[in-house]
């Protein structure tokens, strides 16, 4: 069979920001950007992305673009059929494995939310009802299913259908839409009066807010941001055709995703320091303290609707992209059929996903090193499987392959400077980096 590509570059592009577009950039980093003290961690963030991630993200579209092929293959392909680097295809697939698995209970939650803003559940209820519909929600393990198998549903038959019919379709759609929700919600928080203490929170840094745990919560999220460290990016790189430079839009990948991130952050904190509320709520504060927020709005259900609705599709469009992973995987190395790929592939997830979502409810006592499997999984990928993965990619990318990789993926027209910089950042910036987060996530997690 022919191998699949992207209409067009532009294609590619909606399709790759879908993927780092999502829950990431609306729930996570306004929460951990709460958590660690507003601007200085924006700061310490943005040169995460610019050092660690987008030299590493480069690197896999490359990788999967010279190699057309999935995961199994691109190691294999690049260096030799015995490379003990093709180890590195099969932890991204664990890894895809495991982030889809927590991912889609959250996805589960944002339909919840979405379901509950559309009827006008979440804004006329009452303040005590409100600031539990998260816990309430997570002690109904019916509920929980039921919301999270309708998440896994939509993400199959999209992937079902296949890269131009089935994801593409989806990012051309999903991605405008999500654009211009955002842009209304910032419209329409642009004239309160938390609007400009959420820019000052943003983009004035106050270096005693940070700490030594921020910088690796920043690298953390600039892996998680960009999709990196589980073949998603080599997956859909593999997509494109062989032979083009992709530094630009490696560039404006990054550019996307972060400028998504600081308006989602704008949005949130806008509303929270309308009404004095403190930043720092943690996870809650998209699930928790919006809620009880959008209530005391003008038109809060309108509001409520159209913000868990730009979330769902954030997170729609990067849980096909992780789904894509395995099942290329499985549709090359073992030559099944897409349908067949998708259906088992998304099975498994989907089985591993009703355990996560057990751990809150039924399974509360299934724990192993005192936590339960959500935990797990999120701390196995985050703090393991996604940091040696991306590890080993700056590596070989760096090291294996080298200088004229660099020069292939940025193109002729890259001054020497830039091809430096990027040869550097992957041979030592960014294991250095990431290295540190993978030790003390073995040491202390
Ligand atoms: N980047 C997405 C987000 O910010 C999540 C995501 C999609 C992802 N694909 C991934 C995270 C692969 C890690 C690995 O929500």
């Amino acid at each position: 069979m022919p191998r699949s590509h992207w209409a067009s570059r532009a294609s590619f592009v909606l399709a790759a920001s879908g993927s780092a577009v999502g829950l990431g950039n609306i729930w996570k980093f306004p929460y951990i950007t709460g958590e660690n003290g507003g601007g200085a961690f924006v700061l310490v963030y943005l040169a995460c992305i610019a050092l660690v991630g987008l030299p590493i993200l480069l690197a896999e579209i490359h990788l999967g673009r010279t190699a057309q092929c999935s995961v199994s293959g691109v190691f294999q392909r690049l260096h030799h059929p015995r490379s003990p680097w093709r180890a590195v295809g099969v932890l991204a697939l664990l890894s895809a494995v495991l982030v889809l698995g927590f991912y889609s209970v959250v996805g589960g939650w944002v339909l919840d939310f979405t379901f509950k803003a559309a009827t006008g559940a979440l804004t006329t209820g009452s303040d005590d009802a409100v600031s539990h519909s998260l816990d309430g929600l997570l002690a109904s393990a019916g509920r929980l299913i039921v919301w999270q198998s309708l998440f896994m549903g939509l993400t199959v038959l999209i992937v079902l259908r296949g890269v131009s019919a089935g994801i593409e379709r989806a990012a051309r759609v999903l991605m405008p839409g999500l654009l211009l929700l955002l842009l209304v919600l910032l419209g329409r928080v642009a004239f309160m009066s938390g609007f400009e203490p959420a820019l000052g929170y943003l983009l004035r840094p106050d270096f005693g807010a940070l700490s030594a745990d921020s910088i690796l919560v920043a690298v953390g999220h600039a892996f998680f941001t960009l999709s990196l460290a589980t073949g998603t990016m080599m997956t859909y790189g593999s997509y494109l055709p062989a032979g083009q430079a992709i530094g630009r839009t490696t560039l404006l990948l990054g550019l996307i995703d972060t400028l998504v991130a600081l308006t989602a952050g704008v949005v949130v904190f806008s509303v929270v320091f309308s009404f004095a509320q403190a930043p720092e709520a943690g996870p809650g504060l998209m699930f928790v303290t919006l809620p009880l927020l959008f209530k005391q709005l003008g038109a809060g259900q309108l509001v409520a609707t159209a913000f868990f609705v730009l979330v769902a599709f954030a997170a729609l469009t990067s849980s096909i992209s992780m789904l894509e992973v395995p099942v290329a995987w499985a549709s090359e190395r073992i030559q099944w059929s897409r349908r067949r790929a998708t259906l088992c592939c998304g099975a498994v997830i989907y089985a591993l996903g009703v355990l996560c979502a057990l751990s809150f409810n039924l399974l509360q006592d299934w724990r192993l090193a005192g936590r339960g499997v959500f935990d797990l999984m999120d701390g196995l990928s985050s703090l393991v499987t996604m940091p040696l993965g991306g590890l080993l990619v700056a590596l070989f990318f760096g090291w294996v392959l080298g200088p004229r990789a660099v020069e292939q993926a940025l193109g002729p027209d890259a001054g020497p400077a830039l091809r430096w910089l990027l040869l550097w950042s992957v041979r030592l910036i960014a294991p250095l980096a990431v290295g540190v987060v993978l030790f003390t996530g073995l040491t202390t997690g």
